[in-house]
């Protein structure tokens, strides 16, 4: 089986960091976020095709210089085509049928156990879903016997959610709905695609435990702290020489004698945290520098910031380059 990743969109809400990094680059937990929706693939998967648009070339780099287990290609769009349309753009000798991941979605989610019920079924399409509190933000179904989806809304008002079951952007098609999705434009598959196919056998996956959409600054660290607490952030602790609980992760050399580290930390590689510096809960990523006695909580801080010394950065998003 092939698997499809869509990996386009501008990351918006992420701003100012994707205005340097495209949102699935970012690093969470010790891995960009696309490798930690990879690392849900099963083994068997033939091949993984991400199509991409946004800074596609940053992507392509990085899967090139991390490669897995299975081979990793990219299909660049030139305009962005949306959900559907960015599908339909790489559909050439895709298998049947085949998984579509959003590359946003952090979570426990068995994949295997998923094709299997999606074969038992023998729908054209089974979707993972997730209990939210708030369905609002995401596309929503309605669900009938045998978790059958029978109506789906994206980002409904309130009032109109039919369900707190929502499209987690992790399931399986059939080659077939190719035909639902118009070629030559952008398409929503959630949209347009999705109220057609019902009536051809769409059906629900449950997912319990976790799971977060890291399309915003707040998700991303929430995101991150399921991830470590699952174990999914490396070995844990602080890097030598440093003081603190962690869990830390580094992505390469890092330079922290002397700094102390909270819960829930990622840092890039050549990221120098100075003596008496403190950071928690935050991403710090590639080259950016904590000077002494500074303090990063809930944040993000771009490539190459720098927070000049005795500073405290609580709750911010920081651009490549910036200083605070
Ligand atoms: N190739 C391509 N082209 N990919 C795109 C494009 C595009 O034009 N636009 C968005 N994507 C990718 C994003 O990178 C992301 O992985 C996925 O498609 C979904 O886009 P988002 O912008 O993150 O959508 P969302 O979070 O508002 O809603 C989607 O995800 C929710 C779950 O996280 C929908 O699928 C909802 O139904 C779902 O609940
Ligand atoms: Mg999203």
């Amino acid at each position: 089986m092939k698997a499809v990743v869509l990996v386009g969109g501008f990351g918006t809400r992420l701003r100012p960091v994707t205005y340097a990094v495209p949102k699935q680059l970012i690093p969470v937990a010790g891995q960009p976020m696309l490798y930690h929706v990879l690392d849900l693939l099963p083994d068997d998967v033939e091949e993984v095709v991400l199509a991409t648009g946004y800074k596609a070339d940053l992507i392509d780099a990085y899967v090139r210089a991390h490669p897995r287990r299975w081979p990793i290609r990219t299909v660049a769009e030139a305009e962005p085509l949306g959900t559907g349309g960015g599908l339909k753009h790489v559909a050439a000798g895709l298998s049947d049928p085949f998984f579509l991941l959003n590359s946003d979605v952090l979570a426990s989610a068995d994949l295997t156990e998923m094709r299997a019920v999606h074969v038992a079924r023998g729908g054209v399409g089974t979707m993972a879903l997730f209990e939210v509190d708030d369905p609002q933000p995401y596309g929503v179904a309605a669900l009938g016997p045998q978790d059958r989806i029978i109506g789906f809304v994206e980002k409904p008002d309130p009032k109109d959610a039919p369900s707190r079951w929502i499209n987690a952007g992790l399931s399986i098609w059939q080659r077939e709905v190719l035909d639902a999705i118009p070629g030559g434009r952008a398409v929503s598959f959630e949209r347009e695609a999705m109220p057609g196919l019902l009536a051809k056998g769409v059906y629900g996956f449950r997912l319990a435990r976790y799971w977060e959409d890291a399309g915003t600054p707040e998700r991303i660290l929430r995101a991150q702290q399921l991830l470590f607490d699952d174990h999914r952030g490396g070995p844990g602790g602080v890097p030598a020489g440093a003081r603190g609980t962690g869990p830390v992760a580094t992505m390469g050399p890092v330079s922290v004698g002397g700094a102390t580290f909270g819960k829930y930390v990622t840092l890039g590689t050549d990221v120098t945290v100075a003596a008496g510096a403190e950071v928690e809960n935050s991403i710090v990523m590639d080259g950016s520098v904590v000077e002494r006695d500074a303090r990063v909580t809930g944040s993000v801080l771009g490539p190459r910031a720098r927070v000049r010394a005795g500073h405290r950065v609580s709750g911010q998003v920081l651009a490549e380059g910036a200083e605070a």
